[in-house]
């Protein structure tokens, strides 16, 4: 990968010319799909690590080349991320299953998944013909599909999974704050992790549960950065009820509606190329999950008995 980058950038830098004067009599069509090409490069170099000057690069390329997909003996400019979104503008044209064709596509694993979540966070925005007025956003609660969603997921897990309002996501953050982090990038995971077991070290908790607790909110940051922009992790102990909670949120795309069951409930399930078994993780170990999603955002509270297993069912009974 990195060969193709730096073989796209020696194409790019020798044409320097060409890089800030795209033509100024393109068609508004034209204008736009350019842009709308060069926005998704830049999100998917973004996602795959790329730094802000190579990102500019591929933008003002896009601005300047009608199509990079003409070349196709060519093996670099086939590879090059402008040419993938430039083929997946021409895929959504064509109303073709992305995820399936981006997954089919003999790419590396990292490149596939940065141009998939650069396709679930901006569907709306570049995959949606010109014109089609956006949905406006609702407050899912106050719709009757939402209500069942909610009752049938709840029933479906004995009660253990919750589907919640924005307002209702405020009620769980009763206790003591024990740490926060931001999660932004991976490296945050380990820094996250490593600052919840320093909290968890200080209390008097089985050293087998704490691994079971960090490994649950590894894989609830990973989520976020893996399927989300940008969020925060909040650990907190409320002592009154023994319980430790974990407050995941972030600014991504949301859980459609319709996928959520598959999302939460199926073992395997995933968007991206990805093993899926991080909800599946969640439900096993903790007590509780709670969710508020939004086209906005979304956030994921967990709930662990702090007490030991036998005095956690002792106070569920009495
Ligand atoms: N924070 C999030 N925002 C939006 N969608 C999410 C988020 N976390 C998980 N998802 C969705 O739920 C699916 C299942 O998640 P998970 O079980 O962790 O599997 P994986 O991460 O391996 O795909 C993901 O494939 C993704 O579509
Ligand atoms: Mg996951």
């Amino acid at each position: 990968l990195r060969q193709f980058f730096s073989q796209f950038k020696k194409s790019a830098e020798s044409k320097p010319t060409e890089l800030l004067s795209p033509p100024l009599d393109l068609s508004y069509e034209e204008t736009i799909f350019r842009t709308k090409r060069g926005f998704l490069a830049r999100k998917i170099g973004q996602y795959l690590g790329l730094d802000q000057a190579e990102q500019d690069q591929m933008f003002n390329r896009s601005l300047t080349q009608s199509s990079f997909l003409q070349d196709t003996d060519d093996e670099q400019k086939k590879e090059c991320i402008l040419s993938l979104s430039d083929q997946m503008l021409e895929w959504n044209e064509q109303q073709e299953d992305m995820a399936g064709k981006v997954k089919s596509f003999k790419l590396p694993t990292n490149l596939q998944n940065a141009m998939l979540k650069a396709y679930e966070i901006h569907k709306d925005d570049l995959f949606t013909p010109l014109f089609k007025p956006k949905e406006p956003v609702v407050e899912c609660e106050k719709h009757q599909e939402w209500k069942i969603y909610r009752d049938v997921l709840l029933a479906a897990t004995q009660g253990q999974f919750l589907l919640i309002s924005r307002e209702e996501a405020e009620n769980y953050r009763d206790g003591k704050v024990l740490c926060e982090g931001v999660i932004m990038e991976s490296s945050d995971i380990p820094i996250c992790r490593d600052a919840a077991r320093k909290c968890f070290d200080k209390m008097d908790i089985h050293k087998g549960k704490i691994m079971g607790w960090l490994l649950v909110l590894s894989e609830a940051i990973t989520n976020t950065i893996k399927h989300a922009e940008e969020g925060k992790m909040t650990v907190l102990e409320n002592t009154q009820t023994n319980e430790v909670t974990f407050v995941i949120e972030d600014k991504g795309p949301g859980f459609a509606l319709d996928d959520l069951p598959n999302k939460i409930l199926r073992s395997g399930y995933s968007t991206k190329k990805s093993l899926g078994q991080g909800f599946t993780l969640m439900m096993k170990m903790a007590k509780k999950l709670a969710l508020f999603t939004s086209p906005k955002g979304s956030t994921l509270i967990l709930i662990f008995e702090a007490s030991d297993e036998k005095e956690g069912r002792k106070n569920a009974v009495g």
